[in-house]
């Protein structure tokens, strides 16, 4: 286990005891408590509100229990609080009533992240024994893979470009046996116009990066990221205020990588490809320009409306790869459009398919591991919005409607053969820390998407 997160124990022997408590559940666990922990508790006035801690001490003194209160039930991450709220030490989760082991562990797990790459960020963090019956493994697995997307979108730009994206696909290919292909250079511009197109304004060269593992003839998925670097916006340069945040502009990569990882690591029965184009959208004499049209790898031409609109121009040679084979289910992520944000804020990531049966699959996939979504429309008569009057489409459209869903359409144009194909619009960044999500980048959807393979394509 990395550095980045809390220590997971086996020996529980003298591992300090959590008991989780609900208001239904508390008058029976205070009575059951010792007297003076229970005078101890209310002292300090104790209630089971959500987020709630008590340390309680043994008559030696010595911490002998932890009272943490989980209010309603309603945030499943909040265990995720209290790696960063307890002193050293190990602790364990008491079996309790209502309280899902293995769901408190992870977001212990994911709470416990601190980004540690510049500095040594805060105290040493308390450790976890493993409650009886959890699979830490599954779960270590898991919290690594969002612990290393969260160092991906967190590393500034001036120390991860495609290369470094690049790198890091590489090694998690190593890890699992996988097969890598990349493409560079003239091959690229021949190849992935667009990605070439977006990614020469800088002098770190842009990439395709396209991973593939499992058997040939098991289902084939295959993900999508956004690697965007950094996004200045390109020669439609961003006001410095919106720039400010656009390391994390590769956080659709960074979720592509991590749902990878855990699915290789979990060894699920399907053929995995894995698809990041990775480039700087940079300002310079090399950049392409508003008005530029630009033959895509699929054929269709495209006229830049806007240089700013990069990510849905380096997937579409992306997702034109990806629907050469038309896999049994093509998912994307990307942190495509401001207008995402505006309408479900940054916790809630937007996802299109036209697949109603697919929707369903993804939201209760979501709702199953606390890694929530919203669906919005592919609505067709919105595709009228993105007409050029000299190419096949425009990247934009003209007025201030609907960004997110015509971006969405913008893309469907690429993978016209693949019918099972879900977009995520995500914002992978925790704007301030919450149980379980520390400030900074975070990984969203990936663990959604492991939940849904798992459910579909099971370990032999
Ligand atoms: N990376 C941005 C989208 C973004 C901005 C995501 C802020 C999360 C937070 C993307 O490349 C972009 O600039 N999109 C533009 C599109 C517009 C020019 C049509 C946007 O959303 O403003
Ligand atoms: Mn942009
Ligand atoms: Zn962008």
């Amino acid at each position: 286990m990395s550095q980045t997160l809390s220590r997971l124990v086996r020996d529980a022997e003298d591992a300090v005891p959590i008991t989780c408590v609900t208001p239904d559940s508390w008058p029976s666990v205070e009575a059951a408590l010792p007297l003076p922990q229970a005078a101890y508790a209310r002292a300090t006035d104790f209630a089971p509100k959500a987020g709630r801690i008590a340390l309680l001490p043994g008559d030696d003194g010595r911490l002998a229990n932890i009272l943490f209160g989980l209010g309603d039930g309603e945030d499943r991450m909040l265990p995720g609080k209290l790696p960063g709220a307890l002193p050293p030490g190990t602790y364990r989760f008491a079996p309790a009533d209502g309280v899902d082991a293995a769901e408190a562990t992870l977001a212990w797990l994911l709470g416990s992240y601190r980004f540690g790459r510049y500095r040594a960020n805060g105290s040493e963090r308390p450790a976890l024994a493993l409650t009886e019956g959890v699979d830490g493994e599954a779960l270590a697995r898991i919290a690594e893979a969002v612990a290393q997307g969260r160092d991906l979108v967190n590393t500034p730009a001036n120390d991860l470009g495609p290369t470094e994206i690049e790198a890091a696909i590489r090694a998690v290919a190593a890890r699992h046996g996988a097969d890598l292909a990349v493409v560079t250079g003239a091959d690229l511009a021949r190849d992935f116009p667009l990605v070439h197109t977006v990614g020469s304004s800088s002098p770190r060269a842009p990439r395709l990066i396209d991973l593939t593992w499992g058997p040939a003839d098991a289902p084939r998925v295959t993900l999508v990221g956004k690697g965007v670097a950094f996004d200045t916006g390109g020669l439609d340069i961003k006001p410095s205020s919106a720039m400010l945040l656009m390391k994390k502009d590769m956080g659709g990569a960074a979720a592509a990588i991590a749902a990878a990882d855990m699915v290789m690591g979990s060894g699920l029965h399907l053929r995995l490809r894995l698809i990041v184009p990775a480039v700087e959208n940079a300002v310079s004499g090399e950049a392409f320009r508003p008005g530029d049209v630009i033959r895509s790898r699929a054929g269709l031409t495209v006229e830049i409306g806007n240089t700013d609109a990069e990510g849905r121009l380096i997937l579409a040679d992306a997702l034109a790869l990806a629907d050469a084979e038309a896999p049994d289910l093509l998912i994307d992520f990307a942190t495509l459009t401001g207008a995402a944000r505006v309408a479900l804020g940054p916790d809630l990531p937007a996802f299109f398919t036209e697949d109603d049966a697919l929707a369903q699959a993804v939201s209760e996939a979501g709702l199953a591991c606390a890694d929530p979504v919203w669906r919005l429309p592919l609505h067709k008569p919105y595709a009228s919005l993105l007409d050029s009057k000299v190419a096949d489409l425009n990247n934009v459209s003209g007025g201030p409607f609907a960004g997110a869903i015509t971006a969405a359409l913008f893309l469907r144009r690429f993978a016209p053969a693949t019918r099972a194909h879900v977009h995520f619009d995500l914002y992978g960044w925790n704007p301030s820390t919450k149980p379980g999500r520390p400030e900074g980048g975070e990984v969203q959807t990936a663990r959604l998407v492991h939940t849904l393979l798992s459910r579909r394509y099971p370990k032999a």
